[in-house]
């Protein structure tokens, strides 16, 4: 049985509106004036570059990178490499959702230590300090601005990889509320259930006394920290996505999901995700859907699969989103849990079945066979998962 646990985040986060205007003066945190923005065409489109773009003293030369796609497929990360070899920045902005942050990041390793995006696929791959990198979400989110994670298509396999390591950690993250106000209801639903995921799955997720796993690895289960951070996310969550969903430009439900986001990201990356993301991973190779909405439709699903080996942690769910113990048993609140988010799900406008976004029957079998092998998000979930419960409960959920 383990008796220690650690706890990785960034060093510095700016919370608040117009933090973006604290920018120079974090830059001066670093030796350099050559900064590579890394952007997509959406963040252009919307004025949120240009702002950025406003704020930035003219001593720095800047250089952008605007290309990134969602859900980022690998020949991004190598087109915007090649535009960082003949630059050669000194910092690396992230500028956008967990696309263009993650793209941000592999393009740091990649400018640091060459090679391709595959050569760090895994846990623990990178060699060690990058080209220190700013993350600016507009997007809540990923959580990307505060995790060791990175994440690409591979178009040719069909499938999402992952780099897990804290050398990528942004060294700061800033976030802006009025950057996100234009955030379309669509995306801030998918991004913020997605934040709800991370929240729920690094809360629920393995006590780390008990992880069975080899070495020092990143994903070491719940500690008490991670549960309160985890926790104090649901409860922002289940006050404010709605809110920003349907009112996009309140900024004070904005600023919320933003700093729940953060503290979701907090958790999982030093807690895990679970089974939830583990099956998004495949599902996530046979249709182009964007994360959230896969991870968001499977969350109901993966809590009544956990639901009986945590009932008081999936209770604490239910009271976060305003159930009463005077009026339910610690089993019955365990029990709404899951049902709360699936009528989350209903009201902001999300899927709630795999066959609404293309998974058909046939699918099933390699989802939870490739779901699996998510060794790392597996090991985390609760309840240990086998080939023959995950049919079942993939099969509720088409
Ligand atoms: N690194 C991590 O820890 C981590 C965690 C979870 C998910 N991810 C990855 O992050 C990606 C998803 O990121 P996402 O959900 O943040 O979305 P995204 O970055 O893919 O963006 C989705 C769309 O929203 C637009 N957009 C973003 N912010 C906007 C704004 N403020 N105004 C107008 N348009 C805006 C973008 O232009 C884009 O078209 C996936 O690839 C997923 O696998 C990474
Ligand atoms: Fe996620």
């Amino acid at each position: 049985m383990k008796t220690v646990w650690h706890f990785n985040t960034a060093p510095s986060v700016f919370v608040g509106r117009d933090s973006i205007k604290k920018l120079n003066q974090l830059m001066n945190k670093f030796n350099g004036t050559k900064i590579l923005i890394v952007t997509d065409p959406g963040i252009k489109n919307a004025g949120i570059l240009d702002k950025v773009l406003e704020v930035i003293d003219s001593k720095y030369e800047v250089k952008v990178y605007d290309e990134v796609l969602p859900e980022p497929p690998i020949d991004k990360a190598l087109e915007c490499y090649e535009i960082a070899k003949n630059f050669d920045p000194e910092v690396i902005i992230g500028l956008g959702g967990g696309s263009s942050i993650d793209l941000a990041k592999v393009v740091s390793v990649l400018h640091t230590y060459g090679g391709h995006p595959r050569d760090y696929f895994g846990e623990n791959k990178v060699p060690g300090p990058v080209v220190p990198l700013i993350a600016i979400p507009t997007t809540a989110g990923t959580g990307s601005e505060v995790t060791p994670v990175s994440v690409l298509t591979d178009v040719e396999n069909d499938v999402k990889m992952g780099i897990s390591d804290t050398n990528i950690i942004p060294k700061v993250a800033i976030l802006d509320p009025m950057l996100s106000i234009g955030l379309p209801p669509y995306v801030t639903a998918t991004s913020g259930i997605d934040a709800l995921s991370h929240a729920i799955e690094s809360y629920t997720t393995i006590d780390y006394r008990y992880l069975k796993a080899q070495g020092e690895v990143i994903f070491q289960g719940s500690s008490s920290l991670t549960d309160h951070i985890a926790l104090g996310a649901i409860q922002k969550i289940a006050k404010n996505l709605h809110k920003a969903v349907l009112q996009g430009t309140n900024v004070e439900a904005r600023e919320e999901m933003l700093l729940a986001s953060l503290m979701a990201g907090m958790a999982f990356a030093n807690a895990g995700n679970a089974a939830a993301h583990a099956l998004a991973y495949p599902i996530g190779g046979i249709v182009k859907s964007p994360h959230g909405e896969v991870t968001g439709l499977l969350l109901p699903y993966v809590m009544e699969y956990n639901v009986n080996v945590v009932p008081e942690k999936m209770a604490e769910v239910s009271k976060a989103f305003g159930l009463s113990e005077q009026h339910y048993s610690t089993e019955e609140l365990a029990a709404e849990a899951p049902k709360i988010v699936l009528q989350l799900l209903e009201e902001i406008g999300l899927p709630s079945k795999l066959s609404q976004i293309g998974i058909k029957a046939e699918h099933i079998d390699q989802i939870a066979e490739k779901g699996l092998q998510q060794e790392r998000l597996m090991r985390n979930n609760p309840r240990t998962p086998s080939v023959a419960s995950l049919k079942e409960l993939l099969n509720k959920a088409l």
